[in-house]
């Protein structure tokens, strides 16, 4: 099993190799299947494609890099959990989201591990995913698993990711220089608007399987995008429990203020090894920040790009 292992690590090295490959961010990224990804990632994508036996159960968040993951991690567990947990008993209040809801590329099968515990996972087993859908390790896409999609307008996208760590401190040369980067979708888990594409098919071709959600909305109206969730995710807020307030509850438990305000998450250390700060995943937590730090001809070029790329698919940012 030794041998077989060593042997399967060693193609996949010579996979990676193989692929194109942009070395001039933090970390080299990979381009796979699409997907530009790191490679622990990548190995972790691999191992979950050979490995990972998906249950009916299961429930997936996806989403790009910076679009609101760690809000709906916050707001999945705590939906599916309700019954376990009150709000204020929540594992929320003493745990990050990122720690409650896992990675299933760079946490559960990063580097390429194989990990044991996942039948001990509470039921229904939460994962995530920042994978286009077409990269998705086989067992998702053929399972009856569900997807629940997050993502955000590329302006306040790219401001967010280019305010997190990954990136390097904030000069106008390096702002230009992410920029364009962001522009030729090499960032990771980009291109963006691939990111968003294939969910958005998958969500039309299979709505019972795939939930697509935008920030923005959610923002706009917290409580009927829950509803619209708990409903997808066969946990539907019952008359008694929207009479008794318990979405407002949870949707205000789950607020930017009142995570960003925990202890846990005004932490400066990593959520995961070699993770980013756990309160670096909050910053303004804010609709339309991208006016204060793009100018006017940065704005124009990504919308027309957007415009182009999202042609014909019915999606508007
Ligand atoms: P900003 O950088 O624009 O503030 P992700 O979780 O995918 O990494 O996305 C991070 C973005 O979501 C950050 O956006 C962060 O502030 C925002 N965010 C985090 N928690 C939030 C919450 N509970 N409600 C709304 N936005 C939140």
């Amino acid at each position: 099993l030794v041998k077989d292992q060593e042997e399967m690590n060693k193609k996949i090295e010579d996979l990676i190799a193989t692929l194109p490959v942009d070395s001039e961010g933090s970390v080299p990224l990979y381009q796979f299947k699409g997907c530009w990804y790191p490679s622990f990632a990548i190995r972790g994508n691999i191992a979950a494609d050979l490995h990972f036996q998906a249950q009916d159960s299961d429930i997936f968040l996806a989403s790009p890099p910076k679009s609101g993951t760690t809000w709906m991690k916050a707001l999945i567990f705590s939906i599916v959990n309700r019954n376990r947990y009150p709000p204020n008993e929540s594992p929320l209040l003493t745990t990050h989201p990122h720690n409650l809801i896992q990675y299933i590329e760079f946490r559960h099968y990063l580097n390429g591990n194989i990990p044991e515990n996942l039948d001990q996972l509470l039921k229904p087993r939460l994962f995530a995913t920042h994978s286009h859908y077409a990269s998705l390790p086989h067992s998702i896409t053929h399972s009856s698993c569900r997807i629940v999609y997050i993502c955000r307008n590329p302006l306040d996208t790219f401001v967010s990711l280019y305010h997190s760590p990954r990136s390097s401190k904030i000069t106008q040369q390096d702002m230009d220089a992410t920029y364009e980067k962001y522009c030729r979708g090499i960032i990771h888990f980009g291109p963006f608007w691939d990111n968003i594409l294939g969910y958005w098919q998958a969500s039309l071709e299979k709505p019972e399987k795939v939930l697509f959600l935008k920030y923005e909305d959610l923002k706009e109206d917290i409580v009927f995008q829950m509803k619209r969730l708990a409903k997808f995710l066969g946990f539907p807020f019952s008359v008694e429990e929207e009479n008794e307030g318990l979405v407002e509850e949870i949707s205000s438990l789950c607020s930017f203020e009142s995570l960003k305000n925990l202890e846990v998450n005004r932490s400066d250390k990593p959520t995961r090894p070699g993770g980013p700060p756990a309160n670096s995943f909050y910053r303004k937590g804010e609709v339309g920040d991208f006016v204060n730090h793009l100018n006017p001809s940065m704005v124009e070029n990504l919308v027309t790009i957007t415009q182009e790329k999202f042609a014909g698919s019915g999606l508007v940012f």
